[in-house]
């Protein structure tokens, strides 16, 4: 779809999960596509697909959305689940139902459990999601957890010293920063992505993670004004303190 430099129209908004080519058609008829300020008639006319055809198409008055590279900050609430076919409430319900059609599809990138919150990015850009996943990037994340129990003292050392490993593992865990905000409270900054790791972090120090939230991926902070359920688009500037 985006490499193409021409493209019909039915066929390009149908890639993203405006409908089906049928659907497509009758849209136009009802003057609901508009293009360079024109309602559409043609949509099997062929358009040149550009970064900018956000500004150039609207649907039902609202700008197309981005054609390729669509990345979505979403703070996510406790209780949905990062997959495409799991029963129960999922991540993609949150989102507009046409972006569940998009193809390429949107896929989250990384994953949180069912039960963690907050930054939760989602992309049909493949790319973004190798460079922000990859462990050789060593991207960090930040957690603030709420413990059951209050902290013993040792975990700021353990945690920092490479030397811990997890239950059932053998390989030590990378350094890890742990920030202590109260006796039950604190942030914690790790650049792996094992699985459940805060949560057995924790419980290799005989505590309980009772409430955990991403609130940091690279130098990017989850936006405090992003109420929890919502989304919004995250721009290139964004993107790039990702890596910072
Ligand atoms: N660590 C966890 O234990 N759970 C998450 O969702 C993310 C990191």
């Amino acid at each position: 779809m985006t490499k193409a430099v021409n493209a019909r129209l039915d066929k390009l908004l149908s890639s993203m999960g405006y409908g089906s080519r049928r659907e497509i058609g009758g849209l136009a008829r009802a003057d609901r596509i508009v293009l360079n300020g024109e309602n559409v008639n043609d949509v099997t006319r062929r358009i040149r697909v550009t970064a900018d055809l956000p500004t150039r198409i609207t649907v039902d008055g609202i700008p197309l959305d981005p054609v390729a590279g669509l990345v979505i900050l979403l703070n996510k609430p406790a209780g949905v689940t990062c997959s495409h076919n799991e029963a129960g409430p999922l991540v993609y319900d949150l989102l507009p139902t046409r972006w569940r059609r998009r193809d390429p599809a949107l896929s989250t990138v990384g994953r949180l459990d069912k039960e963690t919150s907050g930054l939760l990015l989602l992309t049909d850009d493949g790319e973004l999601l190798h460079r922000i996943t990859s462990p050789k990037r060593k991207v960090s994340k930040t957690y603030r957890a709420t413990l059951s129990r209050p902290l013993n003292g040792d975990e700021v050392a353990l945690f920092a010293s490479g030397t811990l490993v997890l239950k059932g593992e053998t390989k030590p865990l990378d350094p890890a920063i742990l920030e202590v905000m109260s006796p039950t409270e604190a942030h914690l900054t790790i650049t792996e992505g094992r699985y459940h790791q805060v949560r057995r972090m924790f419980a290799a120090c005989g505590n309980h993670v009772e409430a955990l939230r991403r609130e940091r991926l690279g130098q990017f902070h989850l936006p405090e004004e992003l109420a929890v359920g919502s989304w919004r688009l995250l721009g290139g500037e964004e993107q790039q303190l990702i890596f910072r």
